[in-house]
């Protein structure tokens, strides 16, 4: 290998996703996935393609499953973009709105992706630290950059940020500012009606999470129209395969079971936050499907390894402040028990 190619490979650093473990005895509470099946729409959608309707290549505008998402947000398709998994929008939006030196902004800790796409981009990124309790700072009015990644919820940290400043914001800075809502339906305020009213905001929903579909890799956008204009101009012709478009809009219609399967997480999540709290961890008031706790003694990274002997896989990061806390995504109440008694031995 040159020292040209080694030097470029040496720049690129992978994303590390949550362990997938093939042992299914382990309890897996890693990556936030939803512990209820979705709608039983979805299956019916799979019975039907398993025969014809693959042979074709898949609709490249997804436009039968943006009216669906249009309706729902009551808005134009043209407000509307699809992609594979959110996070192949994130990486669009790198690539239609940085320009070849500007910067990305974002909060730390926050979703540990975003550094790795602008490294992909050749990109540097300028956090802005949360504040010791883990609540967003005032935005410095000097701080300006072409993109904004603002997490609400964010994660690792749970914690949903007011709408006021993100208008603020959005209404002073030059570039977009993408509120990345992958958890927003366990939260109690949205900002897609904001989306929906300013020229340079993008609002990003996932379908890993409230709608138990983390497998298919479905994602969307919505905001002003030359925003998802550019977003189209630079993705893959097919990036959303056929199965996924007609699956996602099956899941999207069925809104009565996506928000009872919510209802029940959210009802399991603030038990959970209960309990853990009468051990004396410190735990965030979670508006996700996760909780971010801190062990009342110990280290984090010392009971993070014991629960995965013990058959239970939470999230850690080894990096620091965040070292010092776990990220347990929240399952049924049985599996909570679980990761309880696990905790108690
Ligand atoms: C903050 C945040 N945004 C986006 C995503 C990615 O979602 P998707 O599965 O739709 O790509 C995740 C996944 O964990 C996330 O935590």
């Amino acid at each position: 290998m040159t020292a040209r190619i080694r030097e470029n490979v040496a720049r690129l650093s992978a994303y590390v996703p949550g362990e997938q473990p093939a042992d299914p005895s382990v309890l897996k509470l890693n990556t936030n996935e939803n512990p209820y099946p979705p709608s039983p729409h979805v299956e019916d959608v799979l019975r039907r393609y398993a025969t014809d309707g693959l042979r074709r290549y898949p609709d490249p505008a997804s436009n039968r499953l943006r009216e669906t998402i249009a309706r729902l947000h009551g808005c134009g398709v043209e407000h509307v973009f699809c992609g594979n998994g959110s996070d192949e929008i994130l990486a669009l939006c790198i690539r239609a709105f940085v320009e070849r030196h500007g910067k990305i902004g974002n909060f730390d800790p926050s979703y540990s992706l975003y550094p790795v796409l602008a490294a992909i981009g050749g990109k540097d990124t300028v956090p802005l630290a949360l504040a010791p309790d883990f609540t967003c700072p005032p935005i410095p009015d000097r701080y300006d950059v072409p993109l904004f990644f603002w997490t609400n919820p964010n994660a690792p940290t749970s914690l949903l940020s007011a709408r006021d400043p993100i208008q603020t914001y959005a209404e002073r800075s030059e570039g977009v500012v993408v509120v990345d809502e992958a958890y927003v339906d366990f939260a109690r305020a949205d900002c897609a009606a904001l989306a929906l009213s300013l020229p340079n905001l993008l609002v990003t929903r996932s379908l890993s999470k409230s709608y138990s579909l983390a497998g298919i890799r479905l994602g969307y956008a919505i905001g002003h129209a030359d925003l998802i204009e550019a977003l189209f101009k630079i993705k893959d012709a097919y990036n959303v395969n056929q199965l996924t478009q007609e699956m996602g809009r099956a899941a999207i219609e069925d809104q009565e079971h996506m928000r009872e399967n919510v209802r029940r997480i959210i009802h399991t999540r603030d038990r959970l936050t209960v309990a853990l709290r009468e051990r004396d961890f410190e735990t965030l008031t979670s508006q996700t499907n996760f909780l971010w706790t801190k062990p009342a003694r110990g280290s984090a990274a010392d009971l993070f390894r014991q629960l995965r002997e013990r058959g239970v896989l939470v999230r850690h990061f080894n990096a620091p402040r965040i070292d010092e806390y776990l990220r347990v995504s929240i399952g049924t109440d049985e599996q909570m028990d679980r990761f309880l008694a696990a905790l108690d031995v």
